[in-house]
């Protein structure tokens, strides 16, 4: 049977805001993770430290960490890049942090100006000052599905990037299609060879954008094969600016309508992270693309 109990990893407040063209207030930025913790969310990525000429869009990185208050039991977790951005997460307050590598050349290069192996050693060495740290690390696979510029990836390479991160330390692997081209045929296999590979099924997550409607159908083909964590983006926010093509991610309440339809647990409250995205619409102007949030609105 399918897992009872799923966790619900929350990237709208980094993957969802790091590419939105209006400027928002760190304020407002940290009254969204409120609410998000409030709505019953335990596992949020709460922003990123990286360069500010890389994404202006989260420089108030420190600021929202110190203005958000985590409840027991919940973790918020920063993406870093390199030993820079793991410092100044660290100065910050955060204790949980997460790395970034890509199966291709094209997005190691567009996205961390680097090789793929180099931004493999970068993140290792991230991960072993963590580790050293007591500072649990999540490691991502971008492009684990399809690439914009090199089309079809190579599942071995994918395997094997996901088994050195899961090697190397991360103790979660969270396989990304980054531009939402996968289907379920594809998610299947991908997954199946990354277990057969030797990375736990608790230890790999997917982590995808909804650019061409798949996620849901994909989640389902992952839950089949006992895969227990899904990050989503509240009201389906988000996109990766290095990325050309990609859209937002699969949105928390399009994802949590089909795991409570299937009668899985996942601790968190629809109507309260709807109302969440109904808020932060309002704040900004801007419609949110989540099905659901839309249909609960209207309803
Ligand atoms: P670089 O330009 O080669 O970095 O970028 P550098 O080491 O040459 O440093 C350049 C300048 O930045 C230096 O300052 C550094 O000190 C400074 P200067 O000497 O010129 O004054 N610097 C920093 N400042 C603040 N915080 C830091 C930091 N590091 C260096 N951490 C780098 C290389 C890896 C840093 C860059 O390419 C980068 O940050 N890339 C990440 C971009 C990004 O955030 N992309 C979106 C997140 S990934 C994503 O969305 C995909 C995901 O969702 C999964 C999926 O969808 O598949 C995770
Ligand atoms: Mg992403």
């Amino acid at each position: 049977g399918l897992p009872q109990r799923v966790t619900v990893y929350e990237v709208g407040p980094r993957d969802g805001l790091q590419a939105e063209a209006d400027i928002i207030p760190a304020a407002v930025k940290a009254e969204l993770c409120r609410r998000l913790f409030a709505a019953g969310t335990r596992n949020l990525e709460i922003t990123s430290f990286v360069p500010p000429a890389w994404i202006p869009q989260l420089a108030d990185a420190a600021e929202v960490v110190a203005s958000v208050d985590v409840p027991a039991g919940a973790r918020s977790v920063a993406l870093v890049p390199n030993l820079k951005g793991l410092q100044r997460a660290i100065d910050s307050g955060i204790r949980e942090v997460a790395v970034v590598v890509s199966a291709t050349e094209s997005f190691a290069k567009a996205n961390l100006n680097n090789t793929r192996a180099g931004a493999i050693d970068r993140a290792t060495e991230v991960i072993a000052a963590a580790t050293a740290d007591g500072i649990p690390v999540r490691g991502y696979v971008s492009m684990a599905f399809g690439d914009p510029w090199e089309g079809q990836v190579d599942t071995d390479v994918v395997v094997e990037t996901a088994s050195v991160l899961h090697q190397a330390g991360c103790r979660t692997v969270a396989l990304g299609d980054t531009i939402g081209v996968a289907t379920p045929g594809l998610t299947t296999r991908v997954v199946e060879q990354t277990l057969a590979a030797g990375v736990p099924v608790g230890s790999i997550a997917l982590h995808l954008h909804d650019t061409y409607g798949q996620s849901l159908a994909n989640v389902h083909a992952a839950l089949r094969l006992g895969i227990a964590e899904f990050d989503a983006s509240v009201g389906g926010l988000g996109r990766c600016p290095y990325a050309k093509g990609a859209t937002g991610n699969l949105a928390t309440e399009d994802l949590v309508w089909m795991l409570h339809g299937l009668g899985i647990k996942t601790g968190l409250d629809l109507t309260a992270l709807a109302a969440t995205t109904l808020w932060l619409s309002r704040v900004r102007g801007v419609k949110a693309p989540s099905n659901v949030a839309a249909a609960l609105a209207a309803a």
